[in-house]
């Protein structure tokens, strides 16, 4: 029997998208069977890399990964607002440990108020990865650390470049 499709929407900053960010793509999408990347144009936050930036390093490594069925898009605004207009059926985040726990639980709760038919589907990744995170994946390159194990490739060559080291 053929299984149903569901469009899960996975929202965050993937500043960059690390291997831990990918694990979670990659088990969502072999659940749910399509996932749309959306990475939050928050204007008043400046970032590290431009959302376009963002958008290409998470692209190139969906490609790397050979992952079909996976989109990667930038928003603006509620997260309940963007995940209407493309139909999405549910909201991933990955939980890497108890300290994400709290204020993931509440924005699952507040986007819940906000959108009652919207699911939040909590995934956690794999050990071997459950402790990146872009921070400080960002530092460590910013000292010249090897980073290679920790990011996807074409993050690796971004934030060499951009550090002076390519
Ligand atoms: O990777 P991050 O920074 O932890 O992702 C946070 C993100 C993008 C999921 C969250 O900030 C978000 O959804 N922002 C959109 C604005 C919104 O809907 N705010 C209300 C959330 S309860």
């Amino acid at each position: 029997m053929k299984k149903a499709v569901l469009h899960a929407v996975y929202p965050g900053s993937f500043d960059p998208v690390t291997l831990g960010h990918m694990d979670i793509a990659r088990r969502a999408l072999g659940i749910f069977g399509r996932l749309t990347v959306a990475i939050l144009e928050n204007t008043d936050k400046a970032g590290f890399f431009s959302f376009a930036e963002r958008q290409e390093i998470f692209l190139e490594a969906v490609r790397e990964a050979g992952l079909r069925g996976v989109e990667v898009v930038h928003f603006s605004g509620l997260l309940t607002d963007f995940a209407q207009h493309i139909g999405a059926d549910l909201v991933v985040r990955g939980l890497r440990a108890v300290s994400d726990f709290e204020s993931e639980l509440q924005m699952a709760q507040m986007n819940r108020r906000l959108s009652s038919e919207l699911e939040t589907v909590f995934m956690t990744p794999s050990e071997d990865v459950s402790y990146i995170s872009s921070g400080l994946v960002r530092e460590i390159a910013s000292f010249g650390g090897d980073i290679s194990s920790l990011v996807p490739h074409a993050a690796t060559v971004r934030l060499a470049e951009r550090f002076g080291r390519a």
